[in-house]
């Protein structure tokens, strides 16, 4: 559903504390911010609710207000594998509006979620007027590019076990699942473990019993839940 604010009603606002704490505002006085409110449109999408699909064309970039949204690929023989989950204050929708290309990539919500777009032409406007807003978007793909070598360099040479802890650690850095006493739960069936590690769904049973063997995880019908998150990152530091 989208909503657009009426010009300069949102001005007056207050600007949400995680505007403000979103690393695409770093630098930016709070003056860019409620401009920004001013002229973005407001979109929400129900749990499960597809945001937009790979090849479609980019028109606007989308910043996560609340809630969670889930970035992935499916493969040809049908595997779905997650690249990221974007958290509030978090952005995706950069790569085609920068890059003027289809989407790169699906979104969908994971939860009830509320965003905020912003249009190609908007965004031309307002790199002129804050520079800054531009380097940000600049260091955010950056780090995802850093992110995703470190994958591609994991996941092509290292071993099953390295794969899957690796896999697990990124999950839980997207806090993607909650906390439980025990340690983070991460709603996961095996099959999904596989298609974030690359690996079949059998190796990826072995792994997971052998974690739960040495007392680094347990597994229940809710999921995964790290108990030892420490001997988890062993498995990668011992790569
Ligand atoms: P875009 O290509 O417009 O649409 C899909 C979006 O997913 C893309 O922009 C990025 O914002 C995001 N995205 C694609 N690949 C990754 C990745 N490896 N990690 C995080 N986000 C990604």
């Amino acid at each position: 559903m989208l909503t657009r604010a009426g010009p300069g009603i949102m001005g007056q606002m207050e600007v949400p504390a995680v505007l403000r704490a979103s690393e695409l505002f770093e630098g930016l006085p709070d003056s860019a911010l409620r401009h920004f409110l001013d002229a973005t449109v407001e979109r929400t999408a129900a749990a499960n609710e597809e945001i937009f699909s790979l090849g479609e064309s980019g028109e606007a970039l989308y910043l996560v207000v609340s809630g969670k949204v889930r970035i992935f690929r499916d493969s040809l023989n049908g595997r779905r594998k997650s690249l990221a989950f974007i958290n509030p204050g978090g952005v995706f929708g950069e790569m085609s509006l920068v890059e003027e290309r289809p989407r790169s990539a699906s979104a969908e919500a994971v939860e009830d979620t509320t965003l905020r777009m912003m249009f190609r032409d908007y965004y031309c406007h307002y790199i002129e007027r804050y520079p800054r807003f531009a380097h940000n978007i600049a260091r955010i793909i950056a780090s995802r590019l850093r992110e995703a070598n470190d994958e591609v360099l994991l996941l092509t040479f290292e071993e099953a076990r390295t794969k899957i802890a690796y896999s697990l650690l990124k999950m839980a850095r997207h806090n993607l699942g909650r906390s439980v006493s025990s340690g983070w739960q991460l709603p996961l069936v095996h099959q999904e473990v596989a298609n974030l590690a690359g690996t079949s769904r059998e190796t990826a049973t072995r792994v997971l019993h052998e974690f739960r063997d040495r007392g680094i995880l347990s597994l229940s019908p809710g999921g995964i839940v790290i108990l030892d998150v420490s001997r988890l990152e062993e498995q990668l530091f011992g790569a």
